[in-house]
């Protein structure tokens, strides 16, 4: 029998990734959001698609009774910068919003629960590496409800035996919109560097913090989807691939784009979060449990993405403009 996905949150970032790759390893993938559904470019005509507003817990339910999915993908979030401007429109969708996917999963006996967690959960005083057991204490909503999201996901696993598992992303690349996290100068450097051949980056030119290539963090979420339970020892897992400071991601930026200008004039709200942030994460335990390891480099990603920003500008010359 096919194993059929579904998947919250389906319209973001990751989630058209993901849906791409779950499809290409032979899922029956459902995707659903508060938002409308994709065009045609974004996602293929045939993947069915659900208004889902996780809020509501009796539409969460009367959606999943319906699709009877094997194993639930749970991306719907709003973002550590995004999240800020309205926190309790945060909490709302980020905490409410997992306890209805998780209860709900729970009372349909879900196989499986794959939950995205992230470096926000962490506060300031962190090691220079950071381990996946330290205390946790976020600075912003955001990080508050992933904390909960992942305290929660181990209490149904523990006490009704609902697998869940999860990762804690790093500041995530790919050449898409973003969804408004503090990690976007990243991307920004990128985008800007190949529409208008500058930049002014929102942080200290030696802010670290953790990053991936997206390719990376969808076949994290795919792998841990599949590994075998026995093997895993807890509930929720640093992934890593690469930690430079935002004056190297500059330097690989300009390895590409030759001639690009690229500034730092920091904002004090956003520099405050990025300090919070570890610089670096210990990914042991998942490289153990599950055969967790990157492929991209900071500068393999760099050659990888510069040409298709570059595709996707000519395509939409807006695409990238905002207003900030
Ligand atoms: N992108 C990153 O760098 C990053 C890093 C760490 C963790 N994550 C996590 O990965 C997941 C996906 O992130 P993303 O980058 O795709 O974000 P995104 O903002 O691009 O996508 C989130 C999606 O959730 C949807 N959504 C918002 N409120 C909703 C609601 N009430 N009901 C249903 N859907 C709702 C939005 O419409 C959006 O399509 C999130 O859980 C996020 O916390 C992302």
């Amino acid at each position: 029998m096919t194993t059929r996905c579904l998947v919250t949150g389906a319209g973001g970032q990751v989630g058209l990734d993901l849906i791409r790759v779950l499809r290409a390893r032979g899922f029956d993938v459902h995707g659903s959001d508060i938002a409308p559904r994709p065009g045609p470019a974004q996602l293929d005509d045939d993947v069915p698609w659900h208004s889902l507003d996780v809020t509501d817990a009796d539409a969460v339910e009367s959606l999943f009774s319906k699709v009877r999915p094997h194993r639930v993908f749970h991306l719907a979030a709003i973002l550590s910068a995004r999240g800020e401007e309205v926190p309790q429109r945060t909490y709302h969708v980020n905490q409410t919003g997992t306890v209805n996917v998780l209860e709900t999963c729970r009372k349909l006996e879900v196989e499986r629960v794959i939950f995205t967690s992230t470096i926000a959960v962490f506060g300031p005083g962190l090691p220079e590496l950071v381990p996946d057991d330290v205390p946790l204490q976020p600075t912003t909503m955001y990080g508050v409800t992933k904390v909960a999201g992942e305290m929660l996901g181990d209490y149904y696993w523990r006490r009704f035996g609902l697998d869940f598992r999860a990762v804690r992303f790093p500041g995530l690349i790919s050449a898409s919109l973003p969804g408004g996290g503090t990690s976007d100068y990243a991307l920004f450097m990128y985008t800007d560097g190949v529409r208008l051949g500058h930049y002014e980056a929102f942080c200290r030119a030696d802010t670290r913090i953790p990053l991936m290539y997206m390719p990376d963090g969808i076949r994290a979420l795919v792998e841990l989807s599949e590994a075998p339970r026995g093997s895993l020892r807890r509930s929720t897992y640093n992934i890593a691939a690469f930690s430079p400071t935002a004056e190297q991601i500059a330097a690989s930026v300009s390895t590409a784009i030759p001639g690009v200008k690229i500034t730092f004039a920091p904002d004090a709200h956003r520099q405050a979060i990025l300090d919070s942030w570890p610089r670096v994460l210990d990914d042991d335990n998942a490289r153990q449990d599950w055969g967790w390891q990157p492929e991209f480099t900071l500068d393999q990603m760099t050659e990888a993405l510069v040409p298709k920003i570059r595709a996707l500008i000519e395509q939409n010359p807006e695409l990238f403009e905002r207003d900030h």
